[in-house]
């Protein structure tokens, strides 16, 4: 991660964002302070409605605060023209959601050139940039498979396939792995990981505190606020054990069993000198 550096990103204050009116007014984020550095892998959690996915909207420019400013590499994103906020918002930043959202029409290699439609790109040159993408997540075999066909653990890969093709910097993901197994939400953490050790930045929501073990800094919500934000610096090393620890990487790990067991014995050793520390 040597591209994590000292510039901000994003840039929150005094963040506020309501919605209703009159007595049904409710401020659902609430005087958010929020500085994120390039490269830094964010987890956000805290109890449903606490303002987590409305916070991630206006990061991702789908939403507007009411109050405060947002800074997006420096520049104020009030001042935007629509137009630039919607080449962002295709260009720099890669959505994944809770729900996947593939569009059932397409087949998996379509829905991944989706984006690059509006890039301007011609189709066959559009759909061979989403075919090495899905070579780096091991999906060309699911090219021309329809989303019904993938289990939840591919089709949330083929959704994260999408939302980098166009190479943005910023992944926001929302619940990426709520509606998956233990197994395949530590596939797609994997991934997430190997995007952000590619100098990435990314902020995520989840519900489940395994997930943060893959971030290094966990900020909680509670009631539209930050309520605790804590860096983890020292957790590189568990995270590599944990993830090479995970069977569900079988697809992509090749590895013979002799193999496995060194690399066990090696993992039991680092696990005790973590623990040690
Ligand atoms: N479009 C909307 N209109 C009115 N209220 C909303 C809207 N979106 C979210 N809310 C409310 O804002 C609060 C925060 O929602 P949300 O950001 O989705 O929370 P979380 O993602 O943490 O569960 C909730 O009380 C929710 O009902
Ligand atoms: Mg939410």
């Amino acid at each position: 991660m040597t591209k994590s550096s000292q510039t901000p990103v994003i840039s929150l204050r005094s963040l506020t964002k309501r919605y209703g009116v009159g007595d049904a007014e409710h401020t659902v984020l609430d005087s958010i302070d929020l500085t994120v550095k390039q490269g830094e892998f964010i987890a956000i959690m805290g109890p449903s409605g606490c303002g987590k996915t409305s916070l991630l909207n206006i990061l991702g420019l789908l939403d507007t605060p009411d109050e405060g400013e947002y800074k997006l590499n420096n520049e104020p994103v009030a001042k935007l023209s629509n137009i630039r906020r919607a080449d962002i918002r295709s260009q720099e930043i890669g959505f994944v959601f809770q729900s996947f959202n593939l569009v059932p029409r397409l087949n998996v290699i379509e829905n991944v050139a989706l984006p690059l439609t509006y890039t301007g790109y011609r189709r066959t040159r559009s759909l061979k940039i989403a075919s090495k993408m899905l070579s780096t997540f091991h999906l060309n075999e699911r090219e021309y498979y329809m989303p019904w066909q993938l289990s939840g653990g591919q089709t949330q890969r083929v959704a994260i396939a999408r939302a980098l093709v166009n190479n943005p910097s910023i992944i926001l993901a929302d619940e990426p792995t709520g509606n998956l197994d233990s197994k395949s939400s530590h596939v797609i953490m994997e991934e997430l990981s190997d995007i952000h050790k590619r100098g990435n930045t990314i902020i995520m929501v989840t519900h489940n505190p395994a997930m943060t073990t893959y971030a290094d800094r966990v900020i909680t919500m509670l009631d539209g606020r930050i309520d605790s934000d804590t860096s983890k610096t020292t957790i590189k090393n568990t995270k590599s054990v944990e993830i090479s620890d995970k069977p569900t990487l079988g697809e992509r790990n090749k590895s013979t069993k002799k193999d496995k067991k060194a690399k066990d014995k090696k993992s039991k050793k680092t696990t005790k000198e973590n623990t040690k520390a």
